[in-house]
C-alpha cells in the first residue's frame, strides 16, 4: 500500500516535473525537480538497470530523505518512475538513507537502505539510530518488509557504532547473499563490515573487511565492494579527510581500494589505494555488474561541502555522472564513459597535427553537448612546450580550462569563470602519466558538467558549472610549440521520456 506520504511525493512529481524539462541536462540523471544526493540501488531488474538515489522532492535542499527511481536500457536514455521510498515508517522517520538493490530468484525486486531515527538527548544533542532495513517490490511499487529492521545493533561486532552504521551494498553470489554496510569503531575511524544471508532477510556478521585506522579519512560511507579483472575492489566515501598530496583533497572525498579479498579471514589485503575521480564533485558511487559482463559505476556528481552553492533560478539540486565501465590496468582503477554513449554520436569534425603555438579557435569545435577527444604532444622535437590549455564553455565572460604542463605532470581545471555565485573552491590539479609529453583528453559535456577522461580512462575527473548555455566557445592555447588532434561529436539524445507523464 502507498503510504500517505509517499504518494505526497508521487502526486507532487506528476504536478511539477512537467515544467523543469527545458533546465535538465540531456543524459546525466537528475531529480527532474528538488534535491537528490548519492545513488541508491542500482542493479539490472528483469532486463532494465534500475536507479533509485537519495531524494528530497520539495526543495533543492537536503531534507527526509527519500527514494526517487528511474530506468534504462542503455544508461543514456532514462524513464522516470515514481518516487519508491518516503519516510514514512517509526524505523525510517527520519530518512530512508542510502541502500542498494538486488532481483531475487523468483524475480521480486529487493532494495535494502538504512533506516534512521534521530532522539533529542538531554543535553539538547541530536542522535541519529540507524538500521538496515528492506523493501520488496515489482520495479514500480515497494512495500517495507514485516520483519525490519533486518540488521541492527545487536547484529554489529564488538564496540561498533549504532549511530554511524549505514549504506549497505548487496550483491548476491550463487545461493548466498552480501552486503557491506559502513560503520565506525570506538576511536572514530570508518570500518566496512561484511555480513551474508541465505535469503536477504535474515543476516549474519561475517567480518570487518576493511578498516580506515583514521588514515584515510574517518567515517567511510557507501561502500561498494566487487571483483574486477582478478582483483578485488572497495570503493568508500570518507568523510573528515585531510589532503594527500594531490592525490586526495580534503573534506569529503572518494577512495579506490583494490586488493585480494582472502577468503579465510574474509579481508581485503591492500595492494593499491588511489583516488576514484579526481575532480571536484563527485561522491558515493555504486556500481553493477551487466549482462554483458561490464561493471559500470555511477557517481553523486556533486560534493557536499559545495551542495548548498546552486543556481537559484533551476529547479533540481544535484546530478549523477555519466556511468563509466571500470576496468584495472596496470594495478590502478581505470574508467571510461559507457560504450553506448557512441550511439549518440551525431555530426563529427576532426581536425589533424594542428600546430598551436599562442590561442587558436577551430572551426566547427563548440558546443555544451559534446563527446570531443583531444590529443596533444610536442610540436617541436627540442623544446618542450611548458603548458597547454583547452578552454570550454566560453565567451566574453565565462570559461573553464583544463590546463596540462609536461614539466609537473599535472592537470588543472579551473571553473573560476563558470557561473557560480558563491566563493567556493573552484581548482583542481592531479598528476597524470605522460609517455614524451602525449597526453589523450576525452571531454564529454552536457549543458551543466564537464566530465574529462584522461589517458583512456587513467583518470577521470567531474565538474559541475552553471556557465549560461550561450557560452559554448572552445579555444585551445599553448605556451611553446604543441600539435593537437581533435575528435569532436555533438550528442544528440531525447530525453523525453523522462518528463512523460
Ligand atoms: C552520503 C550520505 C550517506 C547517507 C546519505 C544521506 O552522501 O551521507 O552516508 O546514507 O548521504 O542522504
Amino acid at each position: 500500500m502507498t503510504s500517505k506520504m509517499l504518494q505526497k511525493a508521487r502526486d507532487f512529481e506528476k504536478k511539477y516535473l512537467p515544467y523543469t524539462r527545458a533546465e535538465q541536462p540531456e543524459f546525466h540523471v537528475t531529480g527532474g525537480i528538488g534535491w537528490i544526493n548519492d545513488p541508491n540501488g542500482f542493479a539490472p531488474y528483469k532486463g532494465e538497470y534500475h536507479l533509485f538515489f537519495q531524494y528530497y522532492p520539495y526543495d533543492t535542499k537536503w531534507g527526509p530523505m527519500h527514494w526517487g527511481h528511474v530506468k534504462t536500457r542503455d544508461f543514456i536514455r532514462w524513464e522516470r518512475l515514481p518516487a519508491a521510498l518516503a519516510p514514512d515508517t517509526e524505523y525510517d522517520r527520519d530518512g530512508c538513507f542510502s541502500g542498494s538493490a538486488v532481483e531475487l530468484p523468483d524475480g521480486r525486486h529487493l532494495l535494502m537502505y538504512t533506516g534512521v531515527r534521530s532522539v533529542r538527548r538531554r543535553n539538547g544533542m541530536i542522535e541519529d539510530y540507524q538500521t538496515q532495513c528492506i523493501a520488496i517490490g515489482d520495479g514500480v511499487d515497494y512495500e517495507k518488509i514485516d520483519g525490519n529492521p533486518v540488521i541492527d545493533s545487536k547484529l554489529l561486532p564488538e564496540g561498533g557504532s549504532e549511530h554511524d552504521f549505514r549504506d549497505p551494498k548487496i550483491w548476491r553470489e550463487g545461493d548466498t547473499f552480501y552486503a557491506v554496510i559502513g560503520n565506525r569503531c570506538p576511536d572514530g575511524s570508518g570500518t566496512i563490515l561484511l555480513y551474508q544471508s541465505k535469503d536477504a532477510l535474515h543476516w549474519e556478521y561475517v567480518s570487518v573487511l576493511s578498516a580506515c585506522h583514521n588514515q584515510y579519512g574517518r567515517m567511510w560511507e557507501c561502500p561498494d565492494f566487487f571483483a574486477l579483472d582478478g582483483k578485488n575492489v572497495l570503493l568508500v566515501s570518507p568523510q573528515e579527510m585531510t589532503a594527500i598530496g594531490l592525490e586526495f583533497h580534503p573534506g569529503n572525498a572518494n577512495v579506490c581500494l583494490i586488493g585480494t579479498f582472502d577468503k579465510k579471514t574474509h579481508h581485503l589485503n591492500r595492494e593499491m589505494v588511489q583516488a576514484i575521480d579526481y575532480g571536484l564533485d563527485f561522491y558515493a558511487p555504486q556500481t553493477l555488474l551487466t549482462e554483458d559482463g561490464r561493471r559500470v559505476m555511477i557517481g553523486w556528481m556533486q560534493n557536499w561541502e559545495t551542495s548548498s552553492c546552486r543556481k537559484q533560478e533551476l529547479r533540481f539540486m544535484g546530478q549523477m555522472t555519466l556511468p563509466r565501465e571500470l576496468s584495472i590496468c596496470n594495478g590502478r582503477l581505470f574508467q571510461n564513459p559507457v560504450r553506448e554513449l557512441e550511439n549518440y554520436r551525431g555530426v563529427k569534425i576532426d581536425y589533424r597535427n594542428v600546430l598551436i603555438n599562442g590561442e587558436t579557435s577551430l572551426r566547427g569545435i563548440s558546443g555544451r553537448c559534446l563527446d570531443m577527444t583531444v590529443t596533444v604532444r610536442p610540436g617541436n622535437e627540442n623544446s618542450m612546450f611548458k603548458w597547454f590549455r583547452l578552454y570550454v564553455a566560453r565567451d566574453g565572460e565565462h570559461f573553464t580550462f583544463i590546463r596540462y604542463r609536461p614539466e609537473t605532470g599535472t592537470i588543472k581545471v579551473d571553473r573560476t569563470h563558470s557561473g557560480f555565485p558563491h566563493d567556493i573552491v573552484d581548482i583542481r590539479e592531479f598528476p597524470v602519466s605522460l609517455t614524451d609529453g602525449m597526453l589523450k583528453m576525452r571531454v564529454i559535456m552536457d549543458r551543466y558538467s564537464l566530465e574529462l577522461f584522461v589517458n583512456d580512462g587513467e583518470q577521470a575527473a567531474s565538474f559541475v558549472l552553471y556557465t549560461p548555455m550561450e557560452a559554448s566557445a572552445i579555444s585551445f592555447s599553448s605556451d611553446g610549440s604543441v600539435l593537437v588532434d581533435v575528435e569532436k561529436y555533438d550528442l544528440e539524445i531525447d530525453n523525453s521520456a523522462a518528463f512523460e507523464e
